[in-house]
Formats: structure tokens, C-alpha cells, sequence
């Protein structure tokens, strides 16, 4: 089966491009939307995305490959992404990351065997001032301690 938008995110899409100068402009909110609405960014994903943008699939592939909030993987239904950047490591983002790995029994980059949590560290994800922080799908969890992550943890179902 071919991959398409559905008329919905189609209609995302064409409100989302009309708001910029140029298409290409528009680069990482459509292939935001492209994620949410497929899940990752396969190949079919990418080039569906490059095919709407007027773009080759490398320009598009070089932009999915650069950027940490774009997946080429599928991940699980909630993906956890610790910053691991300088001041977030300061505050100890180290010691949240190995806990979430013992809690979930996974490694950064792996999903457990249920399919629900993804591990990720990432670079600065603009919460400096709030570390260690970690974004688990659209949601930022600031100022972690051991207590808090155990508690976001069980609270995902
Ligand atoms: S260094 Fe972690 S949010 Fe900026």
C-alpha cells in the first residue's frame, strides 16, 4: 500500500506550507506531521514527504538524519528522550538515564519488548534551566529527581 496523508493531515499539511515563503521552509513541521500521522519516518515516509515538498528524497533523508525528534525507527508509545547536553549533565542526567534503563530493563535506542517505552538521549532540548529534563512524547518532565522519574513511570499506562 501506498503511503498517504489522510484528507485531515493533508489539509495540516497545505495550512502548514501556505504559512511560509518558500515550501521547503516548511521542512520540519510537515515532516513533524508526517511522523505523528505514519508513526516514523520509513523510507516510503520520506519520499511520500520529498514527492509534497518538490524535493529529492537525500535533501529530505539529510534533514530526518540531523534532527533527534525525527524518528527513522519505529518507537514505542511513549518515547522517552533524557538531554544529556552540558548543563543538563551538570545536574546529573546521567544517573536519570541509568535509572530509567534499570527501571525498564533497556538500553539508549532500544524499545522495550511490549512496545511501549523508547529510550533516547538528546542534545539540548531548551529547558537549561530546569535540568535534568527529559521529553517523553510532547511532554516535558523538569527538575528530575530518582522520586519523580519512578513516579512518571508507573504513571504511563
Ligand atoms: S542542556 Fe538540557 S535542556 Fe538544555
Amino acid at each position: 500500500m501506498t503511503l498517504e496523508f489522510s484528507s485531515e493531515a493533508f489539509k495540516k499539511f497545505q495550512e502548514t506550507v501556505s504559512r511560509y515563503p518558500k515550501k521547503e521552509a516548511a521542512m520540519i513541521p510537515v515532516l513533524y506531521l508526517a511522523q505523528r500521522e505514519f508513526g516514523y519516518l520509513s523510507p516510503e515516509a520520506i519520499e511520500y514527504v520529498a514527492k509534497l515538498m518538490d524535493l529529492s528524497s537525500a535533501r529530505v533523508y539529510g534533514v530526518v538524519t540531523f534532527y533527534t525528534m525525527l524518528n527513522m525507527q519505529p518507537v514505542g508509545k511513549y518515547h522517552i528522550q533524557v538531554c544529556r547536553t552540558l548543563p543538563c549533565a551538570l545536574v546529573g542526567a546521567e544517573k536519570i538515564a541509568a535509572l530509567v534503563k534499570s527501571k525498564l530493563g533497556i538500553q539508549v535506542g532500544e524499545t522495550t519488548p511490549d512496545g511501549k517505552f523508547t529510550l533516547s538521549e538528546v542534545e539540548c532540548l531548551a529547558s537549561c534551566g530546569t535540568g535534568p529534563m527529559m521529553q517523553i512524547n510532547d511532554d516535558y518532565y523538569e527538575n528530575l529527581t530518582q522520586e519523580k522519574v519512578e513516579e512518571i513511570l508507573k504513571s504511563l499506562k
